[in-house]
């Protein structure tokens, strides 16, 4: 009987993992442990058993029940395993880019953003990209922007807690707070630390002000730095390429004018207006679309470059005020809805 018991271990080890099917599965499992089947048959037998052998032999009745059920468990896994396996379908790598067709449009943004990249790579600017939390230096003190700058005011500009930490950025010195970046203007320090001039660089990305959100405001938006440092820059070079981008963007007929305005980092400093057939569609004549101007010299003094050797422009651009104009959208909450109606007409 011990024989014919380990011989039925056995033969569950080799048949099982032959078994395909749930009907050719139930049909070996009444076979081994059913009521008319061979485990059955052998317990019938303890009846011939002698008196002095029964207790170890139900002994090894028992672990041999226990064993072929362990060994059906495992099997049945196995089969739920597959079962969900083909109900969930193949397996997914997320990592991989979807095939246009089932991923859907581009955004408008994002459309903007890689048009405007595209035609600035084509004049020799490198695209980088900074983080959106940022601290007091990059955003302001960096950029010539003092403590007493209204733009600094907690009213304008969200904060971190003094005692947030984050490992992402660059470390703070004391008592500097950690906060959303306001402008893109930060990764023009971000890039002049890190390297030497000649400098071509763009930088688009989100940024952060304490707006009331309506038709024309958010408090989260998306804006294009760009900078360039080189010897001998002047005015006339940064019109130069403001005209070539927004041509380019927007048509030769475009028209584009410089305003005098101020901000801490570039002198002199201007806004910039522009004219184009796409305003028609807003009902304007004229927008302002940007800021820009010659990089202050005590920016470059701040972060260690000579000013005497190097001159630069710099300019910020919002993107969803471009792309507003382009695609005559009055309402800037469309671009954040994710309503498909709106999204499926970008193509
Ligand atoms: N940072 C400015 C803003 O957010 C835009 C700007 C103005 C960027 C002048 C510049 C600049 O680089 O030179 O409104």
């Amino acid at each position: 009987m011990q024989d014919s018991l380990s011989a039925l271990v056995e033969r569950a080890k080799s048949e099982l993992p032959n078994i395909t099917s749930r009907p050719d599965f139930e049909s070996l499992k009444a076979t081994l442990v059913g009521p008319k089947g061979e485990l059955t048959g052998l317990m019938k037998q303890m009846g011939t058993v002698s008196k002095e052998e029964r207790p170890a032999m139900g002994k090894l009745i028992n672990e041999t029940k226990n064993a072929l059920q362990g060994l059906l468990d495992a099997t049945l896994s196995g089969f739920e395993a597959a079962e969900l396996a083909a109900q969930l379908g193949p397996a997914i790598d997320p990592t991989l880019p979807s095939p246009d067709s089932i991923a859907g449009t581009r955004h408008p943004l994002t459309l903007v953003r890689e048009e405007l990249n595209a035609i600035l790579k084509k004049v020799g600017f490198t695209v980088v990209e900074g983080p959106e939390v940022e601290t007091e230096y990059y955003c302001f003190d960096a950029l010539n922007t003092p403590a007493t700058h209204p733009a600094r005011d907690p009213q304008d500009t969200f904060y971190f807690p003094t005692d947030a930490k984050f490992s992402n950025i660059d470390k703070k010195v004391e008592n500097e707070k950690y906060l959303l970046r306001t402008h893109t203007s930060s990764v023009q320090i971000r890039t002049m630390l890190k390297g030497e001039p000649p400098i071509r660089i763009v930088s688009p990305g989100r940024v952060y002000r304490r707006d009331t959100v309506d038709a024309t405001h958010s408090a989260n938006f998306h804006q294009m730095e760009g900078l360039y440092v080189d010897k001998n820059v002047t005015v006339k070079d940064l019109k130069a390429l403001l005209d070539y981008i927004l041509k380019s963007l927007l048509g030769s007929d475009t028209k584009v004018r410089f305003r005098p305005h101020y901000f801490g980092y570039t002198e002199p400093s201007f806004e910039v207006d522009l004219s184009a057939k796409h305003l028609s569609k807003v009902n304007k004549e004229w927008v302002e679309i940007m800021g820009c101007g010659m990089v202050d010299p005590a920016v470059f003094d701040d972060i260690g470059y000579d000013s005497s050797v190097w001159s630069g422009y710099a300019f910020g651009m919002g993107i969803e005020r471009i792309a507003m104009m382009m695609y005559g959208i009055d309402d800037i909450r469309y671009f954040y809805q994710n309503d498909l109606r709106f999204l499926r007409q970008f193509g």
